[in-house]
């Protein structure tokens, strides 16, 4: 850890939710790959500072076992750090040796950083020369749609982060909101109305609701549950 303060630097952008996400072309352990190639998917965009290192190897772990389960919901994984390409190759295969684990998803070898500067990964009061534990879930129209950091000494909750992706499939396909600590199946927040003819429907509308601006309301079975993996006008008129 840096002791000494530092003063805040402006020369790291973040990406900003529901705008593009940054378009890259990146070397990784699966050839080059463009931000492009995702159109049609989720993706979820992930870094790490450095291979070789026990918090991550236990993260790319974690992140294995979830990738089945993510794929279901058509979102698919990209790893980075700024690390090379060998370096890369050499731990996943590590990681199967030692193991078990076949690290499914690629990983981007980004020594020039240039995907860590356009995404805003490194935390320069953390690391100058590694990427913090950044999650971009960016959706099938390259969209921002969540970003999550944890610091280099926290590995990251892979129940949150299909948690996440449960909850924007969700609120996509039904035109809801999520509460807090929400999972699929549980009910979903009706957004607060905008105008008062939608707050008058509302009241109306017979919704549980413990006053006009916070109604819940519960959607259909099997489809809440399996949180929409792949939003369709079909699915969306399953609401009640
Ligand atoms: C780790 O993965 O164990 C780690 C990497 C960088 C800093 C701290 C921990």
């Amino acid at each position: 850890m840096i002791s000494a303060p530092l003063e805040p630097t402006r020369a790291f952008g973040l990406p900003r939710l529901n705008e593009p996400a940054p378009p890259f072309e990146a070397v990784t352990t699966h050839g080059v790959i463009k931000l492009s190639d995702f159109a049609g998917s989720w993706l979820i965009l992930f870094s790490h500072p450095a291979d070789f290192t026990p918090v991550c190897t236990t993260e790319f772990v974690a992140f294995t076992e979830i990738a089945p389960k993510l794929r279901e919901k058509n979102v698919e994984l990209l790893g980075l750090s700024i690390d090379s390409v060998y370096s890369h190759l050499a731990w996943a295969r590590n990681i199967r040796e030692k193991l078990d684990v076949e690290i499914p998803f690629p990983i981007i070898a980004d020594l020039d950083r240039a995907v860590a500067t356009a995404y805003g990964m490194i935390m320069p009061g953390e690391s100058k020369t590694e990427t913090s534990r950044c999650v971009f879930i960016i959706d099938p129209k390259a969209i921002v749609r969540a970003m999550i950091y944890y610091p280099l000494t926290t590995g990251r909750n892979m129940q949150e982060i299909l948690r996440l992706v449960d909850a924007l499939q969700t609120a996509d396909a039904y035109q809801v909101a999520t509460p807090a600590n929400w999972e699929p199946g549980k009910k979903v927040i009706i957004p607060a109305p905008k105008t008062s003819d939608e707050l008058e429907q509302r009241v109306e509308a017979g919704f549980e609701c413990a006053d006009w601006y916070l109604c819940h309301k519960t959607i259909d079975g099997a489809a809440a549950a399996a949180a929409a993996p792949i939003h369709t006008p079909a699915t969306a008129m399953a609401v009640k």
